[in-house]
C-alpha cells in the first residue's frame, strides 16, 4: 500500500533565517501511530505545520493521500486533522457550537449524533452550553481534541498532546487515540514524554535540529540501540573483581557484578560469565537483567548527534 502521507527532502528556514527543517524525508503508512521526539526547537511543530499546509516549505514536498499539499491543498487538508500545540480558542463559543462549527470549515454537511460521539469519547458532553473560557486547561486541550475529530479525518495530528495534562487524562487520551487507530486513523504525534512514546507508538522518530536523526519500529530501536545490563548477586559480597572475570563490560557496584552487554552482539558472554563464575569457586544467589528505556536510547542518540556536530 502507498504511504499515507510522502515527505521528500522537506526544508524551512523561517524570515528570522533559522534553520527550522532540513531535508526530512519521510513516508507515513496508513493506520500507524508515529511519535515524533525531540528537544525544545527540534523542528517538530515545524514539521507538523508545513504538513498540514499552514507553513510554506522553503524545498521539497508533501502529499497526503497522494494529494500535494500545495497544488492540492484542500482535498490533502480535508483528510487532515491537528491538534496545535497552543490552546487557541474562541473564549465566548460555546463548546458544542465551536466543534459544529469547525467541522463546518471544512466544507462537511452539520452532524449533530457525530459531534456528540466525539464530545462524549471526551468527556465533554456535559460541557456542550459552557463557554471555553469556563474551562480547565486540560478541558480546553480536550476541545482542542474534539474540534480536530469533528470532520472525521483520515490523519490526526498531535503536537504535544499531554503538556499539562493530569496523569488520568492522559491515560483517557491514550485509550481514545488507540481507539481511534482500531477505526483506521493514522496517528502522528510529538511528545516530550518519552513514556508516551513507548507507550502508543509504532515507530518511533527521532528529530534534532531540523533532521531526522531516524526513523525506526519502536521494538526494533530498542533492540538495537538499547543495553542490557545484568546484575549478579553472589552468596557473599566480593571486594574486589578476581582476575579470572575481569572482561569489558563489568565492573564490580556493592559487592555485586554488573554486566553491561550490547543486545545486538553477535554473543552477549553471558554464558561465558557464568561459567566462569562457577569455575572461580563463587556461587550464584540472584540474578536480574534490565534493560535501557527509550529515554536512555534517545538521549544517547541526540547526545551523540552533538557530539558528531562538534568534531565536524
Ligand atoms: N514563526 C517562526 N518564526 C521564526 N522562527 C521560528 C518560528 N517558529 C519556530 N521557529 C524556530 O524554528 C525552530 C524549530 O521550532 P519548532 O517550534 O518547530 O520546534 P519544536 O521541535 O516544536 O519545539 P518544542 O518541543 O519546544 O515545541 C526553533 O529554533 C524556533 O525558534
Ligand atoms: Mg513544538
Amino acid at each position: 500500500m502507498a504511504p499515507i502521507i510522502r515527505i521528500q527532502d522537506l526544508g524551512k528556514t523561517y524570515g528570522s533565517g533559522t534553520v527550522a527543517l532540513n531535508g526530512v524525508t519521510l513516508d507515513i503508512e496508513e493506520g500507524e501511530i508515529l511519535a515524533l521526539l525531540g528537544p525544545n526547537g527540534a523542528g517538530k511543530t515545524t514539521l507538523i505545520s508545513t504538513i498540514c499546509g499552514l507553513i510554506e516549505p522553503t524545498r521539497g514536498s508533501v502529499t497526503v493521500g497522494g494529494f500535494d499539499i500545495r497544488s492540492q491543498y484542500r482535498q490533502a487538508r480535508s483528510l487532515i486533522g491537528l491538534v496545535p500545540q497552543e490552546v487557541l480558542i474562541e473564549p465566548f463559543e460555546k463548546v458544542g457550537a465551536n466543534v459544529a462549527y469547525t467541522r463546518g470549515l471544512y466544507g462537511k454537511p452539520p452532524d449533530p449524533a457525530h459531534i456528540e460521539k466525539v464530545l462524549r469519547s471526551l468527556a465533554l458532553w456535559d460541557k456542550v452550553n459552557a463557554r471555553t473560557l469556563e474551562l480547565s486547561g486540560g478541558m480546553k486541550r480536550r476541545v482542542l481534541i474534539a474540534k480536530a475529530l469533528s470532520h472525521g479525518p483520515k490523519i490526526l495530528f498531535l503536537d504535544e498532546p499531554s503538556a499539562g495534562v493530569d496523569v488520568n487524562l492522559r491515560r483517557e487520551m491514550w485509550a481514545l487515540v488507540r481507539e481511534l487507530r482500531e477505526e483506521g486513523t493514522t496517528i502522528v504525534l510529538t511528545t516530550h514524554y518519552i513514556e508516551e512514546a513507548e507507550e502508543m507508538a509504532d515507530r518511533v522518530g527521532i528529530v534534532n535540529k531540523g533532521r531526522l536523526l531516524l526513523v525506526e519500529d519502536k521494538v526494533k530501536l530498542m533492540q538495537s540501540f538499547g543495553r542490557k545490563v545484568l546484575t549478579i548477586e553472589l552468596t557473599e559480597d566480593m571486594a574486589e573483581l578476581p582476575e579470572g572475570l575481569a572482561r569489558d563490560g563489568l565492573r564490580l557496584e556493592s559487592g555485586k557484578l554488573v554486566y553491561e552487554y550490547d543486545t545486538h552482539a553477535e554473543r552477549s558472554g553471558v554464558a561465558r560469565l557464568i561459567s566462569d563464575i562457577s569455575a572461580a569457586g563463587l556461587a550464584v544467589r540472584d540474578l536480574s537483567t534490565e534493560q535501557s528505556t527509550l529515554e536512555e536510547v534517545f538521549l544517547d542518540l541526540v547526545e551523540g548527534d552533538k557530539a558528531r556536530e562538534a568534531t565536524t
